[in-house]
């Protein structure tokens, strides 16, 4: 049986390599995912700015946004040498810009393209190849898109498909309303797994606590967590006991902020703006009496120059650590 597991989704413009360290930072085993790179940046960008990580990231994938068999080939390649442990390719991206590009949700009427793709990266790389899609797109039925789909992916040897349990309508919605708007259809995503046991399948979209996690890890081997572990990344010290029975590396958010500082201290020293790493960190606390005290502080102090670890540690002050937060957050 495949072991459950639990990611954190790829998200542009969030899941950076400073939020991948930091959520590293209180779960050993969750695994991480890029923001997603396109295959011209890979091949023709500063790779090093675009790829690089932190050795403590591990496992951390890398999410290519591309439709050419070749070129994904190549960046496969490139990603793989950077020492990643996952290829994922993005089905499941409505944007305007990725649309042109023709890639990301709107490969989801091109079934055998995704399948060609998945088979030409995994001819380059050793290492598992995984799609993330959604359950289709448009007037699409989903029952016969998602089939089609994870038809034409298995054939070509995909190693893992995670399924955002939504369709992506790609006239008329921006992304974002394109996460909410659609309604989610878990039971499609059962059905999937259902009919393809042997096929390892993760959910995604609109969970956010242990109890659904739970649930769903009854019918399916895997949960991203997209939103949720961005706005409280303490949901992630539950994964590695939950899934496990391993103690997190850290209790609480206190622990976490004291084990992230030497992290924090060398980008610092590296000249990065200590706002670039904090504004990772603004959904710490949540829930504790102090805890917008704490964001505030972040938001005002960390872009200043100079700002460093006494910032964060005035922040942090301001938050309770009473273990019992029977106050309303914030409430004082
Ligand atoms: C800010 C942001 C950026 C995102 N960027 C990507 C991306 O680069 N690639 C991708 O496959 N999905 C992207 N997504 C979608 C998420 O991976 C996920 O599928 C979606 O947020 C639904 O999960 P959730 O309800 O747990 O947040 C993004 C989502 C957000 C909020």
């Amino acid at each position: 049986m495949t072991q459950k597991f639990i990611s954190v989704a790829p998200m542009m413009d969030w899941t950076d390599r400073h939020c991948r360290a930091f959520h590293r930072v209180l779960s050993r085993r969750t695994r991480l995912y890029t923001e997603m790179v396109t295959t011209g940046a890979v091949i023709h960008g500063p790779r090093d700015r675009l790829l690089g990580f932190d050795p403590s990231e591990h496992p951390v994938a890398v999410q290519l946004g591309g439709s050419s068999p070749e070129e994904l080939a190549q960046a496969a390649g490139i990603c793989a040498d950077f020492g990643y442990d996952e290829i994922n390719l993005n089905v499941g991206c409505p944007s305007d810009r990725v649309q042109n590009g023709r890639f990301g949700a709107c490969l989801m009427q091109e079934p055998e393209l995704v399948g060609e793709c998945v088979a030409a990266m995994k001819a380059a790389v050793s290492l598992p190849v995984t799609v993330k899609c959604r359950i289709g797109v448009d007037d699409q039925d989903p029952e016969e898109a998602l089939d089609r789909l994870a038809a034409s992916v298995v054939s070509a040897g995909c190693d893992e498909l995670t399924v955002h349990a939504r369709k992506a309508w790609l006239q008329g919605l921006s992304p974002k309303e394109n996460r909410d708007i659609p309604p989610l259809d878990y039971p499609r995503v059962y059905r999937l797994k259902a009919s393809r046991p042997d096929l390892p399948v993760a959910i995604n979209g609109g969970i956010k606590t242990w109890g659904e996690i739970r649930q769903h890890l009854t019918q399916v081997d895997g949960v991203m967590l997209g939103r949720v572990a961005y706005h409280e990344p303490e949901i992630l010290l539950g994964v590695d006991r939950e899934l496990h029975g391993e103690e997190p590396p850290v209790a609480d958010g206190f622990e976490a902020v004291e084990a992230y500082e030497p992290y924090i201290a060398s980008h610092l020293e590296r000249g990065e703006r200590l706002s670039s790493i904090t504004r990772h960190m603004l959904g710490l606390f949540t829930g504790r009496p102090g805890a917008r005290a704490y964001r505030r502080h972040l938001a005002t102090e960390a872009v200043k120059p100079g700002a460093g670890l006494a910032t964060l540690r005035e922040a942090v002050a301001h938050v309770s650590r009473a273990t019992e937060c029977q106050i309303p957050a914030d409430a004082a």
